[in-house]
C-alpha cells in the first residue's frame, strides 16, 4: 500500500473478526513504532504485547471508552520511560510518532487499530500498571486494541482537509 493511501483510509476500527493477527505481522507493526522519530533519538518506549483473553476483557474496568478490546485479538500497551533521559519531557511526543507508525502500518496490513488514550488519565494509569505490571518509572500511554475489520467497509477514506486552519505567512491570513 501506498503511505499517502494508508494515511488516507486509516480509520479507528472497533469491531475485529476472529482472525488471528501472525507473529510476523505484529512484529512489522511494533517494528514500526520503534521507528518513530524521537527527542535525540532517545525511543524512550516499551510495548506490552497482551493476547490473554482474561486480561484484555479487564481493561474495561478501569478505561470506559475501550470496551471494543472484548471482541480484539490482541493489543499493544505503548509504554513511555523518560527516567534518566536527557530529553525527558518530550515522552508523550515521541509515544504519539510511535503510535500513529504503528496505526499506519497495521492499516497497511489490512490490520484493524484504534488509538485509546490512558495517559494522563489517572485512573486508566493506575489500572493499567495493576494490570500489567508496569514500574512505577514507565508511564502507560495508550492501548491499541488491533484486529481485522469486521465491517466490510472499514478503511473508508475520509475528506477533513479545512483551508481555514492552514494560514499564510501569519496567523489569520488564508490564501
Ligand atoms: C489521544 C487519543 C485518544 C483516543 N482515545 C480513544 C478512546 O479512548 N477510545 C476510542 O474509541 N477512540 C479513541 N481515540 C480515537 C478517536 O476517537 C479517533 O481517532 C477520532 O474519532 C477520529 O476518527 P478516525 O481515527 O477514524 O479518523 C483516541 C484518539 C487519540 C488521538
Amino acid at each position: 500500500m501506498e503511505l499517502q493511501q494508508a494515511i488516507k483510509t486509516r480509520r479507528s476500527i472497533r469491531q475485529y473478526s476472529a482472525e488471528e493477527i501472525t507473529q510476523e505481522q505484529l512484529q512489522t507493526i511494533i517494528n514500526a513504532g520503534m521507528l518513530a522519530p524521537s527527542a535525540g533519538n532517545q525511543q524512550p518506549w516499551h510495548y506490552i504485547v497482551v493476547k490473554d483473553r482474561a486480561k484484555l476483557d479487564r481493561i474495561p474496568e478501569f478505561h470506559p471508552y475501550c470496551k471494543m478490546i472484548t471482541n480484539a485479538p490482541v493489543a499493544i500497551v505503548v509504554c513511555g520511560d523518560p527516567e534518566g533521559k536527557k530529553w525527558a519531557d518530550f515522552w508523550v511526543q515521541d509515544c504519539s510518532a510511535a503510535v500513529q507508525n504503528i496505526l499506519l502500518a497495521a492499516t497497511d496490513l489490512g490490520i484493524g487499530s484504534v488509538w485509546t488514550g490512558v495517559y494522563p488519565e489517572e485512573r486508566r494509569m493506575i489500572g493499567c500498571r495493576a494490570l500489567f505490571e508496569i514500574p512505577s518509572q514507565v508511564i502507560p500511554f495508550a492501548i491499541i486494541p488491533l484486529g481485522f475489520p469486521k465491517q466490510v467497509e472499514a478503511f473508508v477514506e475520509k475528506e477533513r482537509f479545512n483551508p481555514q486552519l492552514v494560514h499564510q505567512e501569519r496567523y489569520g491570513a488564508h490564501g
